[in-house]
């Protein structure tokens, strides 16, 4: 019955039989006999992009949306997703609009849609993109199988300032690393194939350099020079446009002093004229409406401005709906431009294969089959253990032995509603595994011994600002006193304690900055109690960025990085702290000593004046070291690896050759253990100032106990390249240096020459 009333549509029937093998030449077509038919209103239309939320028990959707949708006046819609939701909406635009267009069906759909994945910046820790490519492929079958058709994902900005509470979206501060997670993250929400009912279409944002907001502070100003742009913070969008991403978003901040979501050079020179970007634009949450506050115009002005920049797509803010067709008749805008936009938005649309099945196959059935689907959760459990980074572990502190008697403290101990995360989308917490509930089904509870010890926030006004988005923050009606007694007494009962510990989820993602990023006070009061005590302590932390942890990591056994782990987290930390999995993650973002350092990242420029301890004169702080407390690329594992000295193939490299660069990674260890071999390049010298180190490859190694294996890399003049103040990508002739270790923080180096 649907199926007949659909290909009544002048658009739907045009369009028939023709999904599968279409060619560009035939999307053209089709395209530009859809939009033969089309008023100048419903081609505007068509660049509206309204939120509908989801509410199961209420009204479906607000009366105006729904009216706009049968009058043309909506492309797509987000925040809506089930397939009985989507049905009704899809069936609004394609039985009673004049041409029957079927919608475009956007969510946040970041880290997992129901099955929860751990956070981005978790998953980035695991280095595999292989892995990644496999969580955004099953986070696509579950998403399309719910109605939705384009996620607002990946986000891929490279962040160097941990108070920014977004770093828990992104990769990490790495653009080698970032861009190749990017990549492997369209690939798998696309995979090349988007008449592939599973999967979505990919949006990479936010274009551009979100992460570089001034002071942390998200939407805040952004500002610097074209050649740390393209060096350091462009890289990874680059990656994802070329990997073939179907959909790109503004960015909230600034850009050379224009908001990006006016930027012109942005979009139309850098995105589309140079690197060639076919997609469409959408921009952020009412980015557009928001150029008012950042003074650049009225509604009218900014309307403008963001068209004749390269925006297709208006998120929220209807400004293009309201503004474009007097715009148009003023010949501010021109017709070209909204053709345009238009045109990109039918194309995704076209991609999609909607015109052929504007429901891409959703059913309640399919739904049930793939939504939290045994082979999902695996996948989640086997994510969240790759994530996790073993930051310390003295004495072999870890892994816990089935014999001992472990107290285990703290608030989050048996929480469930932070475990997957801001941004989770549709996930549902009550469905995430708590690390209680996995320890009880180990089956030697009879050892463990279990003290709430704290609160997980004290602080009345955070709390409550948390709980006002479902933070489910409970206050305890003991005392913290009293908490932290029995916590005491617990771990005097107890051979070891671990303490679980980190911050509410809500203290991470948008709109959470902090300035201070150290554990909330009154948990490490629990901490200094519990050290008191003598017994052994294991530190698992749950948070979205790196804290400041220097007390910690001088006072506590070991400390286990398990972010927000997902679904699956209670699982795959048991698994973890018992030793049925071996830790295997690596930081992506250099943890601080304190707050001050911050900026903090690894691949920095030299300055004229390094540090010196016994110069007055050098770059350094008075009261705190320059280095991290734990620096990029650093994770520890139950096992040990060696490696041997880097060898080089040759030590020039020439005319198209490449040098083999390599080392001897041995496992020095009782227990088979991952480990992620990081190649680094310094450019010794460059006409303009080159980074001390930068990653240029990275490998994982499976070793057994005493195995050695060579692992190796090819350099290639290539590999050498960067933009210069020209803006010209280079490679430089001149000395270099390979590092290759564990970490970035290293010295296993050798030389060579580019001529
Ligand atoms: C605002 C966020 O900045 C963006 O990342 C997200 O995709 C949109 N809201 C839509 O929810």
């Amino acid at each position: 019955m649907k199926k007949s009333i659909l290909f009544l549509g002048a658009a739907v029937g045009l369009f028939a039989c023709k999904t599968q093998h279409s060619t560009d030449v035939e999307m053209d077509k089709f395209v530009s006999n859809l939009m033969a038919q089309m008023t100048l209103e419903e081609k505007i239309g068509q660049l509206n992009l309204p939120t509908v939320g989801f509410d199961v028990t209420g009204p479906l959707l607000s009366k105006d949306v729904e009216q706009k949708i049968k009058d043309g006046k909506v492309g797509g819609v987000f925040n809506t997703y089930t397939p009985n939701a989507v049905r009704k909406l899809q069936e609004l635009a394609i039985t009673q609009s004049r041409l029957k267009i079927p919608l475009l069906f956007g969510y946040d759909v970041i880290h997992g849609h129901r099955t929860i994945f751990p956070i981005s910046l978790g998953l980035s820790a695991s280095w595999d993109t292989a892995l990644i490519a496999r969580t955004a492929a099953a986070a696509a079958v579950e998403a399309a199988a719910d109605g939705l058709n384009w996620t607002f994902s990946p986000m891929v900005d490279i962040a160097r300032d941990p108070r920014w509470g977004r770093v828990s979206e992104g990769a990490g501060e790495d653009p080698f690393l970032g861009a190749a997670i990017a990549k492997a993250m369209v690939q798998g929400y696309e995979q090349g194939n988007l008449s592939n009912p599973n999967t979505v279409l990919s949006c990479i944002k936010h274009f551009a350099l979100y992460g570089a907001a001034e002071g942390g502070r998200d939407y805040n100003t952004t500002d610097m020079s074209r050649v740390r742009m393209y060096n350091e913070y462009l890289p990874p969008y680059k990656a994802a446009v070329e990997a073939g991403a179907g959909s790109i978003m503004t960015s909230f901040n600034e850009i050379d002093g224009i908001p990006a979501t006016a930027n012109k050079w942005l979009f139309t020179h850098l995105l589309r004229e140079q690197w060639g970007f076919k997609g469409l634009v959408v921009t952020d949450y009412t980015a557009i409406a928001e150029m008012i506050s950042h003074g650049v115009g009225d509604k009218s002005k900014t309307a403008e401005l963001a068209l004749n920049a390269g925006v297709d797509m208006d998120m929220v803010s209807e400004f293009l709906l309201d503004e474009l067709p007097a715009l148009v008749q003023a010949g501010k805008v021109s017709k070209a431009k909204v053709d345009a936009a238009c045109r990109r938005i039918l194309e995704a649309k076209y991609k999609l294969g909607l015109f052929a099945d504007p429901y891409r196959g959703v059913s309640e059935e399919r739904a049930q089959a793939e939504l939290m689907s045994a082979d999902k959760l695996a996948l989640s459990k086997e994510a969240a253990i790759k994530s996790m980074v073993l930051l310390k572990n003295e004495r072999q502190t870890l892994p816990l032995k089935p014999s001992q008697k472990v107290a285990f403290v703290g608030a989050l101990v048996k929480d469930q509603r932070n475990l997957i995360g801001s941004w989770s989308g549709a996930g549902n917490w009550r469905q995430a595994v708590s690390l209680w509930e996995a320890l009880k089904q180990q089956g030697n509870s009879d050892k463990l011994l279990y003290a709430k010890g704290c609160n997980l926030l004290n602080d009345g006004a955070l709390r409550n600002q948390l709980n006002a988005n479902d933070g489910q923050i409970e206050l305890d009606s003991r005392s913290p006193q009293q908490l932290i007694a029995e916590a005491v007494q617990a771990a005097q009962r107890a051979d070891v304690v671990v303490a679980v510990l980190g911050e509410a989820f809500g203290m991470t993602g948008e709109a959470a900055s902090r300035a201070d990023i150290a554990l909330p006070n009154h948990q490490q009061e629990l901490l200094r109690a519990l050290k008191k005590t003598g017994k052994p302590i294991v530190l698992v932390l749950m948070n979205g960025r790196p804290l400041t942890l220097t007390w910690e990591n001088d006072n506590v056994d070991a400390i286990l990085e398990t972010w927000f782990a997902g679904t699956q987290a209670g699982a795959a930390i048991a698994d973890v702290l018992y030793g049925a999995a071996n830790p295997s993650g690596k930081l992506t973002m250099s943890f601080p000593r304190s707050v001050g350092q911050i900026p903090i990242y690894y691949n920095h420029k030299q300055t004229g004046r390094p540090r010196n301890e016994n110069q007055k004169y050098t770059s350094k702080y008075l009261d705190e070291s320059n280095e991290p407390l734990y620096p990029f690329g650093y994770g520890l594992s139950y096992t040990q690896f060696a490696y041997s000295p880097v060898q080089l193939s040759a030590t020039t490299l020439a005319g198209g050759s490449t040098i083999t660069a390599s080392v001897t990674l041995t496992n020095k260890g009782t227990r088979a253990g991952e480990e992620t071999v990081q190649l680094y390049i310094r450019d010794k010298v460059g006409s303009i100032t080159r980074p001390v180190k930068e990653l240029k490859g990275f490998k994982k190694v499976l070793l057994q106990p005493n195995a050695s294996q060579q692992v190796e890399f090819t350099i290639t003049a290539d590999l050498l390249k960067f933009y210069n103040s020209d803006l010209q990508y280079v490679a430089e002739a001149g000395d270099f240096q390979v590092f290759i270790d564990g970490s970035s923080n290293t010295n296993n180096s050798a030389a060579f020459e580019l001529k």
